[in-house]
């Protein structure tokens, strides 16, 4: 999936997300709130001037969205976004008004709508994690202005894990890993980054601690 991907699937799909921000003391908050919008500029979402949501990203303009969907856990995709948000005002309402219908119900008349101010979500990391594939299909991307300066693969492996060249090729980590992502290759261990979990689950198995966190 590409960052469009995971933008697409936050508004269109899963829409109602669970959003972080931090208050005065550095410690987190989390509170719903509804994604309406996505284009190559970010994710744009719509809240009162006087929530203390509103007031928390005027202090620090930074938050962080992660949404689910799925019957059950193993038949679920959720995807996570973090980074920088700024305020748009009001100018966008009528289009993400128009878009999302059912905001007419909650905001109905001129006066409600008047306390109303969108934000964007411009620059960041996101991750999608998607347990309705086998093997789990996860991976990570960047947008906005960090697009041009990281690559999304150093973010993709943060908290990943490595063979060291202490493996002596036993194969005991492969059998522990539960989604298959371990091969043998000339006597070494290969883990295939792009479907490991990061559960940790080889590292503890291995018995000469030749895996390791990065
Ligand atoms: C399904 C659902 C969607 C919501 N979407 C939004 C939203 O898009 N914007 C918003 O400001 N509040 C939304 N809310 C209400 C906020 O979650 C609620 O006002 C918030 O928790 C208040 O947080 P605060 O007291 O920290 O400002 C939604 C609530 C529900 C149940
Ligand atoms: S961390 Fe877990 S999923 Fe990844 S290779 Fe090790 S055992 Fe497999
Ligand atoms: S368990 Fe450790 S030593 Fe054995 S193959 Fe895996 S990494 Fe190498």
């Amino acid at each position: 999936m590409t960052a469009k991907d995971c933008f697409e699937l936050l508004v269109s799909q899963i829409h109602t997300t669970v959003a972080a921000t931090v208050d005065e003391e550095g410690l987190p908050v989390t509170c719903v709130i509804d994604l309406m919008y996505a284009d190559e500029n970010g994710l744009y979402f719509i809240t009162s001037k006087d929530k203390d949501f509103c007031k928390r990203l005027k202090k620090k303009p930074y938050a962080a969205f992660s949404g689910c969907m799925g019957k059950d856990p193993l038949h679920s995709t959720a995807v996570s976004v973090r980074g920088k948000v700024e305020e748009l005002g009001q100018d966008m309402l009528p289009k993400l008004f128009a878009l999302n219908p059912y905001m007419d119900e909650i905001c109905p008349d001129d006066k409600s709508k008047e306390a109303l101010t969108v934000f964007r979500l411009y620059e960041g990391t996101g991750e999608w994690y998607d347990l309705t594939k086998k093997p789990v299909d996860r991976g990570s991307f960047v947008f906005g202005q960090k697009q041009q300066t990281e690559t999304a693969a150093p973010a993709a492996q943060t908290g990943g894990y490595v063979v060291t060249e202490n493996c002596i090729g036993c194969g005991t980590c492969a059998d522990a890993c539960p989604n298959g992502c371990i091969t043998l290759d000339g006597g070494s261990a290969v883990i295939q980054q792009d479907e490991c979990l990061q559960c940790g689950c080889c590292a503890d198995a291995c018995p000469v601690s030749a895996i390791e966190q990065q």
